[in-house]
């Protein structure tokens, strides 16, 4: 039987970060810890004013702003091992995906040390208890790790990308203020956006998909379809940022029951080994994999999946897909991209697990992704 419950609280209003002294005492929490990038709410005074404003609610705030792009499993343990050392008893975490997943994991991670770090990240330690309030207040419009129960990380060992997968990951706050995303550079909006267009398009067509989540996933394409563009020309659009930052949510609520399917595991290697943005990884075949899953899909419903993203039939509707990253300027060639041709094997071979695709309506073999890789190339 097919059912949805999500926990947490969301929040959406421009400027609504300025709020967010008011919605933390009733955590009944004193000493937030704000987890975020080197730079970017720095230089702008978002940081700056948050402290101000949770000093006068006789809070005592601390900032960790270490965090980096694609974040190590190495990472989240310096972030824990800062917060040994501090009196932290909540986290809000205020970036993108990398600051929001950091800031989700020690707070899970925290609170259970039965296993080492590294063993938990892997799944292999046992939680018991559950995470320090964390807040979620997301300054891009993508991953929507506001509202998923992922943590994506690298294992610096093997360089590998793997997901963190735990119910208590999910924030019990997530705070959307579209007027934190205007900053974005446009290829940052473009990659972000294209993430969470593949959020919604793989867990509509994942074979874990309910009513439930096929709501979500429908109303996010939609609204990327009618909206990225804009975000990307026109960054201080409110409308446009508005709609992205709600369709971003829509999406990380669909992927939290069915998580992602062939796009994305697609997208891994072409980011770990080519350094390809995750957004931009994945926008590479969503048009392709929704073309090869057409047939594995009822009519109905790859029709009502065509619709939300403007097309008539499946392959007119990726199509548009592929206009919408030609107008958000993203390459849609390997080639563009600076790989070379002989690395297609090794992005299969070495790169590809087919274990990530088992969510997928179709399945993918090595050979079924070189041609993909082929067409792209
Ligand atoms: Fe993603």
């Amino acid at each position: 039987m097919k059912s949805y419950s999500h926990p947490g609280e969301r929040f959406v209003e421009w400027g609504g970060l300025r709020s967010l002294s008011s919605i933390l005492p009733k955590l009944h929490v004193n000493c937030p810890l704000i987890v975020t990038g080197k730079h970017a709410m720095k230089e702008n005074g978002v940081l700056e004013t948050l402290l101000e404003e949770l000093s006068e609610k006789k809070m005592k705030p601390s900032v960790y702003n270490k965090i980096q792009p694609n974040p190590t499993d190495e990472d989240i343990q310096e972030l824990i091992s800062f917060m040994d050392n501090s009196s932290t008893d909540s986290i809000i975490g205020l970036g993108g995906g990398s600051a929001l997943d950091c800031s989700k994991a020690a707070a899970l991670l925290f609170n259970n040390r039965a296993s080492p770090i590294q063993s938990h990240l892997r799944g292999e330690g046992e939680i018991t208890h559950s995470a320090l309030p964390c807040v979620a207040v997301p300054t891009t419009s993508g991953t929507g790790s506001e509202v998923t129960p992922y943590v994506s990380f690298t294992e610096k060992t093997s360089n590998q990308k793997f997901t963190f997968d735990h119910p208590f990951l999910i924030p019990c706050i997530a705070l959307l203020d579209p007027e934190l995303t205007v900053t974005m550079p446009p290829y940052v909006t473009a990659c972000t956006g294209f993430d969470a267009l593949g959020h919604a398009m793989e867990a509509y067509w994942s074979i874990n998909h309910s009513p439930f989540s096929d709501t979500h996933a429908l109303r996010a394409a939609r609204l990327i379809m009618l909206n990225l563009a804009g975000a990307v020309k026109e960054p201080t659009d409110y409308q446009c940022r508005l709609n992205m930052s709600i369709a971003s949510c829509e999406a990380g609520l669909a992927i939290a029951r069915t998580r992602t399917t062939a796009a994305h595991a697609a997208s891994y290697p072409i980011t770990t080994q080519f350094s390809v943005p995750h957004g931009h990884a994945v926008a590479l075949t969503l048009a392709e994999f929704f073309e090869f899953n057409e047939n594995s899909m009822d009519e109905s419903r790859s029709n009502e999946l065509a619709d939300a993203l403007g097309g008539s039939t499946v392959s007119d509707a990726s199509n548009r897909v592929r206009i919408l990253m030609d107008e958000c300027v993203l390459q849609r060639r390997l080639q563009k991209l600076d790989i070379p041709s002989d690395a297609i094997e090794t992005l299969v071979s070495s790169g590809f697990r087919p274990d990530r695709v088992k969510n997928n309506p179709r399945k993918v073999t090595e050979q079924d992704l070189k041609e993909i890789f082929l067409k792209i190339y």
